[in-house]
């Protein structure tokens, strides 16, 4: 599907967005791992979390879906059945990884695959722990799906990997509930720690010291009644688009506020946005709140470090705001953005030049001229959401009207994307 996207010109609008999708992949997966009935409210209506919901189904769980209401009949943890049929992920990696880790822990083999973009992303990342912890995997070449999961019973391990990942990190720590023993991880870089606040949330103990978190296995789940913030890396896109149209103001409702995911906001203020938090709250142990967000003057900036992983789904469109900048932006140590739905580095790039900004090209990412004015055209998605969702942002400062091919990618994280972006123009 093409989607035709025409420059914006001033608005004010009050929005509301779907609930985050880290969260609630890891509630769809520990409702059905939980004692009794529990009810989801504002579950992500993207398909990578409803792909997660079909997984769970095919393991046994009865899930009911009423809109965004998500009610899961859990199996209790060892209740889990083998699957009639091999688990199709869809787009999700999330589901892929974190699934694997509970499925190493089964008395049954099961097998997971993908669509093309899935099937090239690496698998092994959570392959070489799970072996060490005891299961046995099997993938194309050691390393991309479909992957077989032979499930075993589980030795804690003390695992550190390799790279800054909360898919590993919570892929080891789900296992580690299966696990005879204590099952430690180290980070390098404090990744997102929704697992953690969920298996707490579901009445797991567990202890985080600094980047260590220790999982005694062996623990039972409870079910709860939950609620999804919405998700902010979704909210980066329209609080892009009001900070690139002059005379804009937008405030999004409930959005998350994880400390581990609010760098976003730090970084964007620290580009020069007025961004104001309103009405914090903390529910299910997430931390939530209003955005206020004000068309402002970028200066650019520079993403590396540990800042680069903080930040490693908002780089897409951080790079249009860099190019719309008075100074641009340098991104460094993202070889993540190279394996994930598309390669980042390689799609935006591309995509950033058809807007006039002079683009050049690391290992590890890029530095990103400021464009002056946007020239519209017609940007391909490469089938990956961010890059579809970045691109209609772009449009919205460009020069004419532009078209964003395969657009319907966005439906993997936030379906309702081109109807949001819609009602901007009042
Ligand atoms: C996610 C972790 C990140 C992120 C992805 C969601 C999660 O991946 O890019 O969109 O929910 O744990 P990595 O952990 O592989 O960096």
């Amino acid at each position: 599907m093409e989607q035709k996207i025409a420059p914006l010109s001033r608005f004010e609008a009050s929005i509301r967005l779907p609930g985050d999708k880290s969260i609630s992949h890891r509630y769809g997966m520990l409702t059905a791992l939980a004692e009794g009935e529990s009810t989801i409210h504002h579950y992500s209506s993207g398909a990578d979390c409803h792909s997660t919901l079909g997984a769970m189904r095919a393991l046994g769980a009865v899930i009911h879906v009423d809109g965004s209401t998500i009610t899961v009949q859990g199996r209790g943890k060892g209740g889990l059945v083998p699957p009639s049929a091999p688990i199709d992920c869809g787009n999700s990696g999330t589901t892929m990884r974190l699934l694997a880790g509970i499925l190493a822990g089964q008395p049954f083999d099961c097998q997971l695959f993908g669509d093309e973009s899935l099937s090239g992303r690496p698998m092994d990342r959570v392959m070489n722990p799970l072996a060490e912890m005891g299961a046995v995997l099997v993938a194309r070449e050691q390393r991309y799906p479909p992957l077989e999961v032979h499930g075993r019973k589980l030795k804690a391990i003390q695992y550190a990997p390799p790279m800054a990942s909360a898919q590993v990190k919570s892929c080891v720590l789900l296992a580690g509930l299966f696990a005879e023993g204590e099952t430690i991880v180290e980070e390098k870089v404090r990744t997102r720690d929704h697992t953690e606040l969920a298996l707490r949330e579901f009445g797991v103990s567990l202890a985080v010291s600094g980047k260590q978190i220790r999982i005694p296995g062996g623990q039972t789940l409870q079910a709860r009644n939950l609620v999804v913030p919405s998700d902010l890396s979704s909210a980066a896109f329209f609080l892009a688009a009001a900070l690139l149209t002059p005379g804009s103001s937008l405030q999004i409702a409930g959005v998350g506020l994880n400390p581990t995911r609010t760098a976003l906001l730090d970084f964007l203020v620290s580009m020069g946005a007025n961004i104001r938090i309103l009405n914090l709250s903390q529910t299910n142990g997430e931390m939530m709140g209003d955005l206020l967000v004000r068309h402002s003057q970028l200066k650019g900036g520079v993403i590396e470090k540990d800042l680069t992983a903080l930040l490693i789904d908002e780089i897409p469109v951080l790079s249009v705001l860099g190019a719309a900048s008075r100074e641009g932006v340098v991104v460094r140590d993202a070889r993540e953005l190279r394996v994930k739905e598309t390669d980042r580095i390689a799609t935006m790039a591309r995509n950033l030049r058809a807007l006039g900004a002079e683009v050049e090209e690391f290992e590890d990412g890029y530095a990103v001229k400021p464009a002056g004015q946007f020239r519209a055209g017609s940007f391909p998605s490469f089938g990956d959401h961010r890059i579809a969702m970045s691109m209609a942002i772009a449009s919205l400062a460009a020069d004419g009207e532009s078209t964003i091919e395969e657009a319907e990618a966005a439906s993997v994280s936030f379906p309702e994307f081109y109807s949001t972006l819609h009602a901007l123009r009042g």
